[in-house]
């Protein structure tokens, strides 16, 4: 695998169906990936006071994303936003400002949720967030309302139209990566 990948949940739920997505799509995307599922529900809230001694959890967060050359976002929408729990791993990585772990990183941006509109709201700000941070986000867009058919048992996409479209939403990702990491 040419690529290293970054995945990252915005959910910390057991039974997240952001977490179900994110690794269908690791699937879709095959041996041309190398995935590293970050964890991010293990994350003390943002504190400033912290700096100069992170913990542990957060140290082993930063250097697991900077050890990656992209990062896909699959994240629920919280109120038409991103849940608190992305936007402080998000705060987390972005400190000190230049070792910011998301600067100058392909970045893809999906989620899911029972909504008929999928989390677009959610992603479009998250989209604004990352750019922000030096993001280089891929253009395009993957809302996706979820059907409690969506997903089959061995953990891929079980509706034929959602599946090629999501294979070519990651197969275009991955592209885009070799392209900015080449
Ligand atoms: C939600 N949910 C939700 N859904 C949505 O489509 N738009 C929204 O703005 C919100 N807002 C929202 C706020 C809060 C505080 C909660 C707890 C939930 C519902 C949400 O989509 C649902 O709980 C999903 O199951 C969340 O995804 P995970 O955690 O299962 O990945």
């Amino acid at each position: 695998a040419s690529i290293k990948l970054a995945v990252v949940v915005g959910s910390n739920r057991k039974d997240s169906i952001n977490r179900k997505l994110a690794n269908a799509l690791v699937k879709l995307a095959g041996d041309r990936v190398e995935v590293s599922l970050v964890k991010i529900d293990d994350l003390p809230m943002y504190n400033m006071d912290l700096e100069g001694n992170r913990p542990d959890a957060v140290n082993r967060f930063t250097a697991e994303v900077a050890a990656c050359d992209a990062v896909l976002l699959v994240t629920p929408e919280h109120n038409r936003s991103i849940p608190a729990v992305l936007k402080n791993a998000i705060d987390w990585g972005s400190k000190p400002m230049d070792k910011n772990v998301w600067k100058g990183k392909a970045t893809a941006i999906t989620g899911t949720s029972p909504g008929a509109i999928g989390t677009a709201v959610g992603q479009q700000h998250l989209r604004q967030i990352m750019g922000i941070l030096g993001g280089l986000v891929m253009g395009g867009e993957a809302y996706i309302a979820f059907k409690p058919d969506l997903i089959s048992d061995d953990g891929s996409i079980a509706i034929d139209d959602t599946r090629a479209f999501l294979q070519a939403y990651i197969d275009n990702f991955i592209n885009v990566a070799e392209k900015l990491s080449a």
